[in-house]
Formats: C-alpha cells, sequence, structure tokens
C-alpha cells in the first residue's frame, strides 16, 4: 500500500480502533494452545478490545492462524490485520543451539543459516514476526538469561547481532517468502542486572553503557531490525519502558531507529511496581510520551490513552504516530494484501524438521561444542570399551528453555546419536535420568540433591560399569528450565547427586570425559580438575545427539571457543576478558598484599574468553604488522601464520585484541577486534591478517565524545583472549 494511503487509513480509524492497535494480546484469547511467556493475569480486556487487538503473541500453526486471522478481519472495521509474533530463539521446530552456543562457534555466517532456517519454518507456520535476537550484553553467570545471549564480548555480540537480523529478515523487503521480521532485545542492558538476579536494577556507568552495551542494539539497528523491544530493568533509575532519554533521544535519535518499538510483556505496568508511576493511567502517559508503541499484554494504553487525550494529559498526535508504525511495519510484511503471508500446511508438512535443515541444525552444533580439557581420553575409539552414563545421556529435551516449539520426540538424544554408529563397544547406563530431576523451585529446596535407595543403587551400578570399562563417559549438567528467563541461580556448581555420581565413577576409572549440558558457564572447579576430558556442548538442539557422537568418536574436532569466561567459582562473577587495569594491579601466582585480588582464589577465570582446545594443534606464528605508525585514514595489516602441526584437520579462531596503552579514560586491557576460523588439514598452513584502522580505536572519551586518541597501541593475535603473541603500533 501506498504511504499516502497508509496515512488516510489512519485519518479513518476511531479513537478505540487506534488504542487497540497498540494492544498486543496472548493466543490464549483465541485458541487454546497460545502460549505464556510471562505472569498470567487477567488483564479484565474487553471482548471488543480482544476483537481490535494489534497483534497477537505465543500461537503458531498455518491452518490456527490462518483461522484466527479470517475470523479477526471478519470483524475488523477497516481490515486491518493481525500481525502474529512469538519467540522463535533457536530455531521452530528444528532447533538449533543455543543463542551462548551459537556465540561459541564465533562464526556469526553459521547463525544467519541457523536464523533463515528459523524464519522458513515459522513463516509457513504463520508467523510474521519473532522475538529475537537477544543482543544484551551478558557477564554475569549467575543470570539465567545468559544462555539466550551470545556472550560478554561487544564486538562479538555485534557481530552476531547484523547475522541473525539479516538471517531473519533478508537483505530486502520484509515481504519475500520465507522472512520475517526481527525484534531486537531488550533495550537496554537488560543483561547487566544487579547480583545476576532477573529483572534487577541495572547501574551502569553512561560510558560503559555507550562503550560496551549499547553497539550491538545499534548493530541490529543498522541492520534493519523491524522493531525494539523495552527491557524489564531501570537503567539510573528509570524503567525502560518509560525511559524517554534512552528510546527518543538515544534510540530513535542518535541510532536513527525508525521501526515499532514494543514492551516487553506487561513492563508498562510495572512500572507501578517499580514506583514511577501511581496507577496504570500514569503508567499509560508515561510509556506512550516515551515512545512505546506497542503494550504487551497489559491494558494500560487501550484502558487510558482516549482518557488521558481527552483530559489533556497527552496528545494525540503520539498515538497517531505510534500507530502509523505499526500499520507501516504490517505493510512492509505485505499483510494488507496476504494477511496469511506464508502460512501455509502443505509446505509446514514438506520444511518443517526436514533433512535439510535437520542436517544444517547438525552442523551448527559442531561448531559449537568447546573442549576445554583433554588429557588423552578424547576421541573415543571403536574398539574401546566405553561406559556412557549420567543423567543427560538419554535426555531429549535439550534444546534450552526458550525453544517452545522443540519436541522431545523429534531430538536426538547422546545415546540414539551414539547408537546409530556402527561397530562401536557401548555399554549405556541410563538410569541416571533421575539424577537431574528438576521441579522449579522445588530444586532449591534440596529435591535432586537427596539420592535416596533408588539412585544409592544407580550409583554403585554406575561404579560397576566404570570398573569394567576402558573409558566412561558422563554426561551431566543442568536442565534445561535452569537457565532463561527467570532461572538466575546463585549456586552455579552441579547438583551434589551428579557430583557423587562424578565421584564414585572417577575413584574406580581415570579415564573419565565429562559431556556437560548447560546454559551458561557453570563452577566446575573438581571436574575440571579430576576428569580427564571435558567437553561443553550446552544445550544444543534437535541434531544435538548426533553431533555429539561426531565429535566423541573423533569424525570431526571440536571448535567451538568460550563466548562467555568459566569462573573459577561464583565469588568472582562478573568476570570478563575485558576488565580494566586497576592502580593496584596483580601478577597471578605472586603473594603481594597491597594489590587488587583475593586471598583465597585467583583472579583469573578457570576457562577465560575465547578459550577452547582441539583434537589437532595449532601453531600461530609471530604477529607481523605491515608498518609500525599510522595515520587516520590509514590502514595497518596485522599477519600471523597459523599452521595445523597435530595429526588430524581442524578448525581454529583466530583472534585480534587491541589495547589502548594510555588514553584520557581507564581502558579495558583488551579488546576483541577480529576473528578469523579457518580450516586446516594436518600439516597444511594459511596466512591470517586483519586490517586495523582507526574507527576500531574509538571510545567515549573524557569529554564523552566518541573518538581514538593518538598514542601507543598493542595488538595480540592469538587462540584466546590471554594469548601474549603481540606488537605494538603507534596512531598519529
Ligand atoms: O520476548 C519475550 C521477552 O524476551 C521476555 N518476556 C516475554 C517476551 C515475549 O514472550
Amino acid at each position: 500500500m501506498e504511504q499516502n494511503k497508509l496515512r488516510e487509513l489512519l485519518e479513518s480509524m476511531s479513537i478505540e480502533e487506534k488504542t487497540d492497535q497498540l494492544l498486543q494480546v496472548s493466543g490464549i484469547f483465541y485458541e487454546e494452545d497460545g502460549v505464556i511467556t510471562g505472569p498470567a493475569n487477567t488483564m479484565g480486556y474487553t471482548e471488543e478490545e480482544i476483537e481490535q487487538a494489534g497483534s497477537v503473541l505465543g500461537s503458531v500453526g498455518a491452518e490456527k492462524l490462518k483461522n484466527i486471522q479470517r475470523e479477526y478481519m471478519k470483524k475488523q472495521p477497516h481490515r486491518i490485520p493481525l500481525i502474529f509474533m512469538a519467540d522463535i530463539i533457536n530455531g521452530f521446530k528444528t532447533v538449533f543451539p543455543i543463542p551462548l552456543a551459537q556465540g561459541c562457534s564465533f562464526e556469526p555466517e553459521m547463525s544467519r543459516r541457523c536464523a533463515e532456517i528459523a524464519a522458513k519454518e515459522s513463516a509457513a507456520s504463520g508467523l510474521h514476526l519473532t522475538f529475537s535476537p537477544m543482543v544484551d550484553l551478558a557477564r554475569d553467570a549467575r543470570w539465567g538469561r545468559v544462555m539466550e545471549s551470545t556472550g560478554e564480548d561487544p564486538y562479538l555480540n555485534r557481530c552476531f547481532a547484523r547475522a541473525m537480523v539479516e538471517g531473519y529478515q533478508g537483505v530486502h523487503e520484509l515481504r519475500e517468502k520465507g522472512r520475517i521480521a526481527s525484534c531486537v532485545k531488550h533495550f537496554a542492558a537488560y543483561g547487566a542486572p544487579m547480583a545476576g538476579r532477573d529483572y534487577n536494577t541495572v547501574e551502569l556507568s553512561e560510558r560503559t553503557l555507550r562503550d560496551d552495551y549499547l553497539p550491538s542494539y545499534k548493530e541490529a539497528v543498522d541492520a534493519g531490525t523491524a522493531m525494539v523491544m523495552t527491557s524489564f530493568n531501570t537503567l539510573d533509575r528509570i524503567p525502560s519502558s518509560g525511559n524517554k532519554k534512552l528510546l527518543r533521544d538515544i534510540l530513535r535519535g542518535e541510532m536513527g531507529f525508525k521501526g515499532v518499538v514494543i514492551s516487553d510483556w506487561a513492563s508498562i505496568e510495572e512500572m507501578c511496581n517499580h514506583g514511577i508511576a501511581q496507577n496504570r493511567e500514569e503508567a499509560a502517559r508515561l510509556a506512550m510520551e516515551a515512545g512505546v508503541d506497542i503494550d504487551m499484554m497489559t491494558g494500560c494504553y487501550c484502558k487510558n490513552l482516549r482518557k488521558l487525550i481527552e483530559e489533556g494529559k497527552i496528545e494525540a498526535a503520539l498515538i497517531d504516530e505510534a500507530v502509523f508504525r505499526i500499520l507501516n511495519l504490517k505493510n512492509e510484511l505485505g499483510l494488507f494484501e496476504n494477511p496469511y503471508k506464508d502460512a501455509d500446511e502443505k509446505e509446514e508438512k514438506e520444511i518443517l524438521l526436514c533433512k535439510e535443515h535437520r542436517n544444517e541444525a547438525r552442523r551448527a552444533a559442531l561448531e559449537t561444542f568447546v573442549l576445554l580439557k583433554n588429557e588423552g581420553v578424547l576421541p573415543l575409539k571403536n574398539e574401546e570399551k566405553v561406559a556412557f552414563i549420567g543423567p543427560y545421556v538419554s535426555n531429549c529435551e535439550i534444546y534450552g528453555a526458550w525453544s517452545m516449539f522443540g519436541r522431545p520426540e523429534t531430538t536426538v538424544s547422546a545415546e540414539m546419536g551414539i547408537k546409530s554408529r556402527s561397530g562401536i563397544n557401548a555399554e549405556f547406563l541410563t538410569g541416571c535420568a533421575m539424577l537431574n530431576e528438576f521441579d522449579g523451585l522445588e530444586y532449591m529446596k534440596g529435591k535432586g540433591e537427596e539420592t535416596g535407595n533408588e539412585s544409592e543403587q544407580l550409583l554403585e551400578e554406575a561404579e560397576e560399569e566404570a570398573q569394567k570399562a576402558d573409558k566412561v563417559v558422563l554426561f551431566l549438567g543442568e536442565h534445561r528450565m535452569q537457565s532463561g528467563e527467570a532461572a538466575s541461580r546463585a549456586d552455579i556448581s552441579l547438583p551434589e547427586c551428579q557430583m557423587e555420581l562424578f565421584r564414585k565413577v572417577r575413584a574406580v576409572n581415570q579415564n573419565v570425559a565429562v559431556v556437560l549440558f548447560t546454559g551458561r558457564p557453570l563452577d566446575i572447579r573438581e571436574i575440571s580438575r579430576y576428569a580427564a576430558s571435558v567437553l561443553v556442548v550446552w544445550m544444543p538442539g534437535t541434531e544435538g545427539g548426533n553431533a555429539i557422537a561426531d565429535v566423541l568418536y573423533g569424525d570431526v574436532s571440536p571448535s567451538g571457543k568460550l563466548a562467555m569466561s568459566f569462573p573459577y567459582c561464583v565469588g568472582q562473577v562478573p568476570v570478563f576478558y575485558g576488565q580494566f587495569a586497576t592502580g593496584r594491579p596483580y601478577k597471578e601466582g605472586t603473594d603481594e598484599k597491597y594489590v587488587s585480588r583475593y586471598l583465597d582464589i585467583p583472579n583469573k577465570p578457570l576457562y577465560a574468553f575465547g578459550y577452547g582446545l582441539s583434537y589437532t594443534e595449532f601453531q600461530i606464528g609471530k604477529v607481523c604488522l605491515s608498518a609500525s605508525h599510522m595515520n587516520r585514514e590509514g590502514v595497518i595489516l596485522a599477519s600471523v601464520q597459523v599452521k595445523n602441526i597435530g595429526g588430524m584437520k581442524g578448525k581454529e579462531v583466530v583472534q585480534l585484541y587491541i589495547q589502548d596503552v594510555c588514553a584520557s579514560v581507564v581502558r579495558p586491557v583488551r579488546e576483541l577486534k577480529g576473528i578469523k576460523k579457518i580450516e586446516l588439514f594436518p600439516g597444511e598452513e594459511k596466512t591470517v591478517s586483519f586490517e586495523i584502522r582507526e574507527e576500531m580505536l574509538r571510545f567515549h572519551n573524557v569529554d564523552m565524545n566518541y573518538l581514538s586518541e593518538p598514542g601507543e597501541f598493542k595488538i595480540f593475535i592469538g587462540n584466546s583472549s590471554e594469548t601474549e603473541n603481540g606488537a605494538i603500533f603507534v596512531l598519529e
């Protein structure tokens, strides 16, 4: 539809029609199976409000959504279609590894393919928009939503933000077949809740916000994201859904965002709980003035905006602006011409979980596993007698907390993956499944930690099997619902019953490899010390079990690198590589008193950002710079030679870090500025080069200007954030 026609449409709408367009309700108001992803209050909506709400969240299925749309449009005075939205986070029916695992691939192009497939499948099932990607920077492993982020680094987050937005939306028109709109979230800084407790206050300096947290949202905006979701948290003591500076000045003004802003579930009304709105009417006014267009799951807008206009407390033009943005999005999706877009029952049957998508899910999982330790147990050999033991050996719920449309019946467990190989000598002890018992809050009261008679017997069986085997692979970890939204944990270690299993098995067999399923970095000190090998597989998705078998038996060498540091213990959290130099730096291993250190634990994480082993070995040569000085328009080429000196084909992630040695404000000890993932055959060698330009050296200086300052810079190129392989250049 032409823009002038869209304007005419807006002008012909009644005020109720307009305010109802701003309402988003859950699919449960239209059908039984709608998914609930927030507090289930009764909002007291009238039948008319439901009949005219502008969008629906959490319902899927081509036939169902076509029916809802058909019935809805019959009653819609201006035949304005609904938009169907849902959380398609790491895949729809074909589930890919969780976003944190995707971050560990250090390969944004892989995430682009995952997003493309997720878009195709969900579009065929009638969806128009996904609440993804979540680009919140995450540095606190206690926060359950780290699983939905791509980790602790601003540069890495930016790369994935762009790849995912473009993967969902494409780079041409939203109305293209197989494309859905993306919604970047949660604006802003939702990833920094105090003490890692979800929904908690965020306290950040404006400089840290701008240097570290905002760049990934900006990248998503530049990539053309159609929608932005506000965050639940406060920032500088103002909840985001009522934060005019954040939404109007920074998002729309500075970043140039022209699309739709949606609140998170009930976050407009929650401004009453925050104590900055007396009631829902005031909350509606604050949110509208701040620039929130859609009210997700409260009645604040539809019940109050009309009155606020009539009383002169809010300008009608603000409502028009918001409604127009929503109509515009519907138009860009082509819904006025075809309100069902790509919803197609036949195609749904053909493409959901099809072979091609499953293959891509397996390929993706293979890029995300991180080998933390390997003292000879992995890879396994066919002839070796291996005992596969532990609560996750036969578990199919390995797709992460946000995969609401993934199903255990369509997921390959580790046991299934391993059993599908021929000629192996494997023994499976699957009874330990009960050691992952997790029942919401019950877990905190000790359930899952009391082992009881039945589990005593299981432990004995495990011991017996371990004794008879050449090697043991133990599948341990977190239950999928122990991470995700509203799943913060103060203790990030494994349940005691799993540790008991580990100790018993390790006591009788030293060749133990631990395969760790998790949605967050965990405290694995003991495991890391006593297991011979540790492989982190996160929540690997639909094809997880096949990919695990591929890696355990050495068809593929692990190539993932940590996108988030594994802390030594929870007392270090938040711990991340890009910290700031203190005035009293500590040199690890020394015993000085008046320096910045802990008395009882190291400062360094157990495994740092960027770290990850392979079955083969790579040699990275010295950093070679094309020049030692650079002017502001110039480019320096930083290169290294990388050689596979091991006996197997493998992939290595070559990482470029830069340190600004002296500046007008304290700078991080180093910052990631480039990544290149390469594959090498044994004996093969490649030159890897990075271009260094002045823009890469910018930050918010002492006057809050975004620029670079002349002086000395250190460059590090290696295969983890701890590399010391460096060189120096000067920016003139
Ligand atoms: O998209 C989510 C958001 O990330 C958290 N609250 C609920 C939303 C809709 O399900």
